[in-house]
């Protein structure tokens, strides 16, 4: 049985899908906060079959509990406050669920013995490094709380691994999007905007540069380094072929069938300018390929979004 904390999220709603289809029992645990709409969360669950717990990370009582009345032997952890941006606003939360959810987390797997753990880091641990990032860069200079989070979260994962004897997975995600995305990020907000007739934000002068992930191959990923289950390794789970801001919003508009409004405004605090995943180790060690391009996966975006949002 696999558990997956934040499973009512983005990437935790389509790897439990993922899943199910391959006959793999799964648990779904969040506490659908309410940093995003709860509505949105409930309906990435709905259709699918499996128990779902609602619960904070935060309550160790009530994980114990959880450990104890369900047959738990691996564990995929993507429970975390996600936004870049706020947790400016609010170190301490970001600081609280991020570090403090993943340590009852990992004293659950080695109180249980479980033979599995995927850790959700992020490629913010990069901070504004050299491009293409590879895990073998030094991580030293994150430039938000949450990124903190995420290099604290690895570490301390290390740390579980190395005493504990525990298998543990740490995977960099870079900039997913997809099918039940964030409404909170570039992605999502641009095309629906778009799609509305509102205008958009473009912080910077549009040359900053993501390496957007499609969420099939991120979800592909996850499975391949469950399978694995290396002692310790950290992979980044990327695209690997950066696109600048100016050139998706047109990947958008074209998926939209709409032209854009753009309002410019200053880069933004917490801000990278360039996230760019060197993935040869995640291809090498977990056979990861990369398969989508912008322009099918936001054709993939919309086509899911004109099914919920009309
Ligand atoms: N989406 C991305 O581009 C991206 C990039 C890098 C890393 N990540 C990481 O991947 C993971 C999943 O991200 P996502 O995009 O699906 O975000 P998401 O916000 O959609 O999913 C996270 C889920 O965790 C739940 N959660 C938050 N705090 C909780 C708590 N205290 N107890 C229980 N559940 C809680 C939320 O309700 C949410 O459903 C996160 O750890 C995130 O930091 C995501």
């Amino acid at each position: 049985m696999i558990l997956v904390t934040g499973g009512a999220g983005f990437i935790g709603s389509n790897l439990i899908a993922r899943l199910i289809k391959e006959k793999e029992d799964a648990i779904c645990l969040d506490d659908f906060n309410d940093y995003y709409s709860v509505e949105n969360k409930r309906r990435n669950v709905k259709g699918l079959k499996c128990k779902i717990i609602e619960a904070d990370i935060r309550d160790k009582e009530r994980l114990l509990k959880v450990f104890q009345e369900n047959k738990i032997t691996k564990i995929v952890h993507l429970a975390a406050r996600a936004g870049v941006r706020p947790s400016l606003e609010n170190p301490g939360l970001y600081f609280d669920v991020n570090i403090n959810g993943t340590i009852n987390l990992l004293e659950m797997a080695r109180q249980f013995n479980i033979d599995s753990f995927i850790f959700a880091s992020s490629s913010s641990v990069y901070g504004n490094g050299k491009i293409p990032s590879s895990e073998t860069d030094l991580t030293e200079s994150q430039i938000s709380p949450y990124a903190v989070t995420k290099k604290v979260g690895e570490l301390i994962c290390q740390q579980y691994s190395h005493q504990y004897n525990l298998n543990i997975t740490c995977l960099r995600f870079f900039t997913v999007y997809g099918e039940n995305g964030r409404p909170d990020m570039a992605p999502f907000k641009f095309y629906d905007a778009i799609a509305n007739d509102r205008p958009i934000t473009m912080f910077g002068d549009g040359n900053t540069k993501r390496d957007y992930t499609y969420i099939g191959d991120i979800v592909d990923g996850i499975v391949r380094a469950i399978d694995k289950n290396y002692r310790f390794e950290i992979f980044n789970l990327g695209n690997g072929n950066p696109v600048i801001l100016k050139d998706f919003i047109q990947v958008i508009e074209k998926a939209a069938g709409k032209k854009a409004i753009i309002l410019r405004k200053e880069m933004q605090k917490g801000d990278v300018d360039a996230t760019f995943a060197d993935v040869s180790k995640a291809r090498k060690m977990l056979g990861y390929q990369p398969k989508t391009d912008v322009t099918e996966g936001m054709k993939r975006f919309s086509i899911w979004y004109k099914k919920n949002y009309r």
